[in-house]
């Protein structure tokens, strides 16, 4: 985390349960690549923001983001979260469970492609998206975010600088590639209103049209 970062972390009280979920995922021996403190108000904030009810993640790894995006919920609403490790996705609904969210919540394990097919079959719509898995597919996950959207719906993606390499032109492995071509996506297709931030890892926003 940079010095930034830091400081306005130190400005809010500590979150206990956040708290909580890194040194479970810590002590787990999971991929400590969980969102940053800020960026997870920032996504709970987002979500109210939208006055979204269904909220779909790609990524739940053990539930930070998971919770954050939970905690901005519209009365009633609900969120599907799709993960490809069977024990991320339990360590995840455990999370969710603890935070008061167990009966909003509802895991989708496997390839998020076929399960994004399988929504999609369900007829399933959703007004909110994070994106957060494997960056191979992002390209696919945002044409499948824009099918699965309901009309104003949010994108948001995370990692969309992939610590430099994005913008490196030395560096054109098929992350890299692939992470491009998304945010030539979400800059130019016309079905979006978008905006980037260069913050944490790069954070990209769209409005489906
Ligand atoms: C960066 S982590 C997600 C972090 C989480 N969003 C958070 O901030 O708390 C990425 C997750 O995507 C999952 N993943 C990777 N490839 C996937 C795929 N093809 N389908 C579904 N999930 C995948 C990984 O297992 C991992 O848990």
């Amino acid at each position: 985390m940079t010095v930034e970062e830091q400081y306005m972390d130190a400005l809010y009280p500590e979150d206990p349960v956040l708290e909580r979920v890194k040194a479970n995922i810590r002590e787990l021996g999971m991929p400590e690549i969980s969102v940053a403190p800020n960026y997870g108000r920032l996504l709970t904030l987002l979500v109210n923001l939208s006055g979204a009810r269904q909220v779909l993640e790609i990524g739940a790894l053990g539930g930070y983001s998971g919770i954050c995006l939970a905690r901005g919920l519209a009365e009633g609403g609900s969120l599907v979260s799709l993960e490809l490790e069977e024990g991320y996705a339990a360590v995840a609904k455990r999370h969710l469970t603890e935070a008061g969210f167990g009966d909003r919540v509802s895991y989708r394990i496997g390839e998020a492609l076929d399960s994004l097919a399988q929504l999609e079959r369900e007829g399933a719509k959703f007004d909110f998206f994070f994106i957060d898995a494997d960056k191979e597919n992002y390209p696919n996950y945002l044409e499948w975010a824009i099918r699965l959207a309901n009309p104003g719906a949010v994108i948001a993606a995370d990692n969309t600088l992939l610590r430099g390499r994005t913008v490196n032109p030395d560096k054109n492995g098929p992350s890299v590639l692939a992470v491009r071509r998304f945010n030539e996506q979400i800059a130019q297709d016309e079905r979006l209103q978008s905006a980037m931030l260069p913050a944490y890892d790069g954070l990209a926003l769209a409005m489906v049209k």
